[in-house]
């Protein structure tokens, strides 16, 4: 029997309630498909910044690299700045571990509405791959002139050759996988300089993929794409910031923030990757028992699909679309009055 080795740090606020319904879900799922999973879990949140003045311990990454698969619950709590618990934690993790890419499949489930009048599943299957280690999220820059009215910020965007070419390439390899369809977030018309030269990038792997089908676009109006016509959009590869900002909005169009799931993948399998949901601490409903914990599960069936337990990464997502499409079982955000504890259960359950 494999026996697999996870880190789960459930972290700020909601993280802790639906990393504890993943746990719960893919527990049943271990049992009932003959594998192990074995589980470590770590405090490393902003209440420990405020206990001890880091997110996590110095040689937290070292630690982790032990691990087979790491799961995150959400980094970020009023209380601590952003750009404290955020640079403390969870992107080291993404950098350390070369996560360079950012896996997030949206889809509409059973049961559940998208916001947009009229659309259908079949309209809606989409999946980001964001650039998740460079780009705009760059550490180049800072403030200056504190104080003074001539204060300004700066920081500069890092686009490499390597980061780009492997992102689109993974992109492209994915498409084959699915539609054979590729769409490249872009801000081409001169406005922002590295633009050029990820479009550049883009055509070149794109002439190597003739299978595939290619498309840019820029990012404002590939934003009103997603809403009005998100059709034929399927693989969609963009930057570090078009491709968080894209998530959020695709998220909201199948059904909501508690519906995605996010991989934080290492490729090569030189180090482990992450999952976590696509949203955050949610401090707005933290600490009520109501969050949708669906997106962690749906992170957590992506961890066992990379894992290579397979059939029980389908069995978890078959769970979800019938504990989903079964209806009586639903969190607030999904217009029922279920706590994130039940609807945890129910997919359990349905296992
Ligand atoms: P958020 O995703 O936490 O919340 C946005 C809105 O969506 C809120 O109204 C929230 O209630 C709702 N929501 C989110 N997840 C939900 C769920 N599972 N069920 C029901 N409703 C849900 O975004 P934010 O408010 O911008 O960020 C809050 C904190 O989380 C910040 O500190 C931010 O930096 C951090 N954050 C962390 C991660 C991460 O760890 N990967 C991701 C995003 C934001
Ligand atoms: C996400 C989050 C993070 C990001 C923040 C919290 C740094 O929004 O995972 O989508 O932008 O990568
Ligand atoms: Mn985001």
């Amino acid at each position: 029997m494999s026996t697999y080795r996870i880190a789960s740090i459930p972290g700020d606020g909601i993280g802790v309630d639906v990393t504890a319904e993943a746990r719960k879900v893919l527990d049943r799922a271990a049992s009932a498909f003959g594998f192990g999973l074995e589980w470590t879990e770590f405090d490393w949140s902003c209440e420990r910044y405020a206990k001890t003045g880091t997110m996590m311990p110095e040689d937290g990454i070292e630690t982790l690299r032990a691990f087979d698969s790491v799961l995150l619950g959400a980094v970020g709590f009023p209380g601590v700045p952003d750009h404290v618990s955020l640079w403390g934690l969870l992107i080291p993790v993404r950098r350390a571990f070369a996560q360079y890419v950012n896996l997030r499949p949206v889809r509409l489930l059973p049961g559940t509405r998208s916001v947009l009048e009229g659309r259908t599943a079949e309209d809606l299957e989409m999946v980001i791959v964001r650039e998740n280690s460079e780009g705009e999220y760059s550490t180049l820059g800072g403030r200056h002139n504190a104080g003074r009215p001539d204060e300004f910020a700066l920081q500069e965007s890092v686009f490499t050759r390597t980061g780009v070419e492997r992102i689109i390439r993974y992109a492209f390899e994915l498409a084959r996988t699915r539609s054979r369809r590729v769409c490249s977030a872009t801000k081409s018309n001169g406005i922002i300089h590295t633009m050029p030269f990820w479009d550049e990038i883009f055509a070149e792997i794109a002439a190597q993929y003739p299978d595939v089908e290619s498309e840019q676009m820029h990012i404002d109006a590939l934003a009103a794409r997603m809403v009005q016509r998100p059709d034929r959009l399927d693989v969609v590869v963009g930057s570090n910031l078009f491709g968080d900002i894209l998530s959020d909005l695709a998220a909201a169009v199948t059904g909501g923030l508690g519906m995605a799931p996010s991989g934080n993948i290492n490729p090569e399998g030189d180090h482990p990757s992450m999952f976590e949901a696509v949203h955050g601490s949610a401090p707005d409903i933290a600490g009520q028992g109501i969050a949708n914990p669906v997106a962690q599960v749906l992170a957590a069936a992506m961890m066992l699909e990379q894992l290579g337990e397979k059939a029980a990464a389908r069995a978890v997502n078959s769970a979800v679309e019938t504990a989903l499409a079964d209806g009586s079982v639903l969190t607030p955000d999904l217009g029922g009055t279920a706590t994130t504890a039940q609807l945890g259960s129910a997919i359990a359950d349905a296992l």
